[in-house]
This record gives structure tokens, sequence and C-alpha cells, in this order.
């Protein structure tokens, strides 16, 4: 095991909050058919377990974004790598995201979404470091307030590494420096 990772959450923790999540986003949508969209890469595992706590007719589909980043600070150049594969007009879409740190990235992407002409846009998030945000965004769903750390595990990298960890936590003592941010 990596030393310089110090665990945030456990294994069971993540299970039981994205239960709850399930559960919630069950009672909210009663009725209706929502649309999870899965922004690419980090949130592929918490989609994958949140999906099978709601039980409602739910379709999927993915989005691959890059957020570009100086060092800590975040750009607001967000790329589109891979586009939706189906439209999402008249849908109720959620948007899955593992974690909201400036906003900028999700704030393009609920622009954008809302062009297509949605019956209905929500976000729901795994983790929200709330103390680096720099936007006015709403969340709906929200697994964890995080602290200003970087946090990696359970699909969140550095460099593409640390995904498969099984829980969520704060990396220490490595360079976290920059670069280009799946
Ligand atoms: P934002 O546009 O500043 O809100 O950045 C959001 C994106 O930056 C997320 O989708 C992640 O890909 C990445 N990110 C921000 N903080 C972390 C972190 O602590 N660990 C891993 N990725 C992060
Ligand atoms: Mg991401």
């Amino acid at each position: 095991m990596n030393n310089n990772i110090k665990v945030l959450f456990t294994e069971e923790e993540i299970r039981d909050r994205v239960k709850e999540l399930g559960q919630e986003i069950t009672r909210t949508y009663v009725g209706k058919k929502p649309h999870l969209v899965c922004v690419l890469r980090g949130a592929f595992i918490f989609l994958s377990d949140l999906i099978r706590y709601i039980d409602l007719p739910v379709t999927v589909d993915f989005m691959a974004v890059s957020s570009y980043s100086k060092g800590t600070k975040s750009t607001g150049i967000v790329k589109i790598i891979k586009d939706l594969d189906e439209s999402i007009e008249n849908r109720d879409v959620i948007i899955v995201e593992d974690i909201i740190d400036t906003g900028l990235t999700l704030e393009h992407l609920v622009k954008l979404f809302w062009a297509r002409n949605p019956k209905d846009v929500k976000i729901c998030v795994l983790l929200d470091k709330e103390a680096r945000r720099i936007t006015r965004i709403g969340l709906d769903f929200v697994g964890f307030k995080v602290p200003d750390e970087f946090i990696v595990g359970y699909g969140l990298d550095l460099n593409g590494f640390y995904r498969n960890l099984p829980f969520l936590g704060i990396l220490k003592n490595e360079d976290i420096s920059g670069g280009e941010n799946l």
C-alpha cells in the first residue's frame, strides 16, 4: 500500500453513502426515467455503483472532458474529448461527476446541456471541495464534502493512476502539479 495516501472514506462508508444517494434520486424522480450522464473518466466507478441503487428505469450515456490546470489552478478551459451518443432532448438529465473543485467544468457542461433542450438538468457529485469554488453553481445531490486536499481512489486519479483504490484517500507528499486532468 502507498504510504503517501491517508484514507478519507472507507469502502463501507462510500457504499453506504452511494446507496443513500441512489435512494434520494429514486425518491426525486418517481414516475420519471432519468438519463444519467457520466463524466469520464473519474466518475465511472461512482456511476456504476450508483445506478444499482436507483430503483427506476434509467438510461446512461458518457461524456469525456478534460479540464486543464496549471499547477493546482484550473484554467476554466474544458475540452470535449467524447460527446454524448444520444440526444438529451426532453430528458431528465442527471450529470454524474466525481468531484467539484472550482466548478468550472460543471458550469460549462450545464450550459452546454441546457442548449440541447432537455426537460431538466441536475447535478450529482460524489465529492464537493467547497473551499475552492469560484463559480455559483447549485448541486442537487452531493456524496461528501471534502477538504482542500488532492483526493485519489474510487475512480479519481493523479496522472491516470490510483483509480483502482477501493477507498477515497488524500494524497500527501507527492508532486501533484499540473497537467491535463482527465
Ligand atoms: P473543476 O472544474 O475545478 O471543478 O474541476 C473538476 C475536475 O478536476 C474534476 O472532474 C476532476 O477531474 C479534477 N479534480 C479536481 N480536484 C481533484 C482531486 O482532488 N483529485 C482528482 N481530481 C480532481
Ligand atoms: Mg472529472
